[in-house]
């Protein structure tokens, strides 16, 4: 049998990191193959050799049984593969329809011919139900339509070969739902998909066999059906891991963080309204709702991203609600912020600079306005080993370079271990594979034990209802319920957070 795609001991060396050591993946045609692994264990980088984007340092790669060389993306687009990368790469000031044209542009003495491209892309809007405005401003659009958008991109370079990197990390468990249903359909039509992805379930919801990396080595290719959960969790980390977490009792101490009567301004869904709120010591009161219920506006607006319209936020007493984002540090506040790119770290410094952003003026990493490299590098060190962050060079990797779970771990590790008082937490496992997601749990179970105040906000319910003491859900920028999760359903929560139901 001719595998669609077959990518045969590849090999690819950064500096003197093997991301790929004699990987071997064949695919065959209308597939829809899953590509599983622990942070760092090469899967963008095997894909992005596919793409184009990186060559091999050895290895062959045949398409349809038929050796090709993939020098750039042009010449994978020409080979029918196309690739949504796990960080968009589209350009925000740009229309959807240029976007999705850009570098592919029909022209006709040198004007763009769009009645052509218009035409196409409504044909394949309505084939796929990929509903998205094309006219409107990319940076106008959600994260979900935006993934529309690559998706299209592909499609409307005739792509057959697709391959999604991650591509629900960031989508909400409806939008999730829809693009399962669209990766059946393509498959359906004998379209060829390759899908990276650490939610296990997902894998068995969708795909029909995995090819499991660790470390950069192929560990094996299994049928999903005739593999258990925990069976691709083991080969995946090399051990057993545990879905439960584990948390005793703990007495709860005195609140420690106030909300009271926030409000942000902001369009519709967007604002935030009336929120009161308390958190005590040695507790983990988590958030619940459906992303774009005002979360992320009051969160910014609690650490100082955006301005607070009225209301106030203490912390250990101190009114913090116009601190400055230093002073609120300094106060006890830690944060691990939803955007870990934009808003988490600075993609071009190195690791261990990464590691000190909010700390580099005290006396112990600077003297006389010199920065103590050796003391900044022990630092590093620390957290590197306690948080096992993974990469190349330690602490002189560019953050740029590292893969983005690891990079996660790093804003995990750096809040974490910074003297603190009260953890803001918001989806802290975002893009985590599932070790990875069973030691950070326990990390935030630790919080809770050593008497720190936690704020967890998530999409994820399963870890709502796991970690917290105390739940509340957001709809509509308002809170509408305060739960125990020993006493509630994920279904009753879900009445709340549609907004079927709500508290008076
Ligand atoms: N451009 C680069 N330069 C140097 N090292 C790199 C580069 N890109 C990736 N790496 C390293 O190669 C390894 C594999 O990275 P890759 O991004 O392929 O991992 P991944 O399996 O996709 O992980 P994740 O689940 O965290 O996204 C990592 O250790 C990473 O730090
Ligand atoms: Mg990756």
């Amino acid at each position: 049998m001719t595998y669609k795609v077959e990518m045969k001991n590849i090999t690819k060396i950064f500096g003197s990191l093997v991301a790929n050591d004699q990987v071997t993946l064949q695919v065959k045609p209308g597939e829809i193959h899953a590509l599983l692994g622990e942070n760092g264990a090469g899967k963008s980088t095997l894909m992005s050799i596919l793409f184009g984007l990186y060559q091999a340092e050895e290895g062959e790669i045949l398409i349809e049984g038929k050796p090709v060389s993939i020098q750039n993306p042009n010449d994978a687009n020409r080979l029918g593969i196309g690739m949504v990368h796990q960080h968009f790469k589209l350009v925000d000031t740009f229309s959807v329809l240029d976007n999705i044209i850009l570098g592919a542009e029909e022209t006709k003495n040198g004007i763009i011919q769009y009645d052509h491209a218009i035409e196409k892309l409504n044909h394949l809007i309505s084939t796929y139900k990929l509903n998205v405005d094309i006219n409107a401003y990319v940076k106008n659009i959600t994260v979900g339509q935006q993934q529309r958008v690559e998706i299209l991109k592909m499609l409307y370079r005739d792509a057959n070969i697709l391959i999604f990197d991650e591509p629900t990390a960031v989508l909400t468990p409806q939008e999730i739902h829809e693009l399962m249903n669209i990766m059946r359909g393509f498959a359906k039509e004998g379209k060829t998909i390759i899908v990276i992805t650490h939610k296990l379930n997902e894998i068995k919801a969708v795909a029909d066999v995995c090819t499991v990396l660790r470390r950069g080595k192929k560990i094996g290719t299994v049928d999903v059906d005739k593999t258990s959960i925990e069976e691709l969790a083991e080969m995946m980390v090399g051990r057993e891991v545990s879905f439960l977490v584990e948390k005793e009792d703990i007495k709860r101490g005195e609140p420690i963080f106030t909300v009271d009567k926030l409000n942000v301004g902001g369009r519709g869904k967007h604002s935030v309204k009336d929120v009161s709120f308390e958190v005590h010591r040695g507790e983990i009161l988590g958030i619940a709702g459906i992303d774009g219920n005002g979360q992320t506006e009051m969160v910014h607006a609690i650490t100082g991203l955006i301005p607070i319209t009225s209301g106030s936020v203490k912390i250990q007493g101190s009114d913090i609600t116009h601190s400055s984002i230093r002073k609120k540090y300094e106060r006890g506040m830690s944060h691990i912020p939803e955007d870990r790119q934009k808003h988490g770290v600075i993609m071009d410094f190195d690791l261990q600079s990464n590691l000190i952003l909010q700390n580099f003026y005290q006396k112990r990493f600077q003297k006389h306005s010199f920065l103590k490299f050796d003391v900044i590098k022990k630092h590093a060190d620390l957290i590197i080993d306690r948080f096992d962050i993974r990469s190349e060079r330690g602490p002189k990797t560019i953050l740029r370079q590292m893969s983005g779970g690891n990079q996660q771990k790093a804003i995990l590790g750096r809040e974490i271990s910074r003297e603190h008082e009260m953890l803001i937490a918001v989806q802290p496992t975002r893009g985590l594979d599932v070790g990875a997601i069973e030691y950070i749990h326990k990390q935030l179970i630790d919080e809770r034990i050593h008497q720190k105040a936690i704020l967890l906000v998530s999409l994820e319910l399963d870890e709502v209802m796991n970690l917290s003491d105390r739940i509340l859900v957001m709809y509509e920028g308002e809170i509408v319920g305060e739960f125990d999760p020993k006493k509630t359903t994920m279904n009753e929560l879900g009445l709340y957070m549609s907004g079927a139901k709500r508290e008076k």
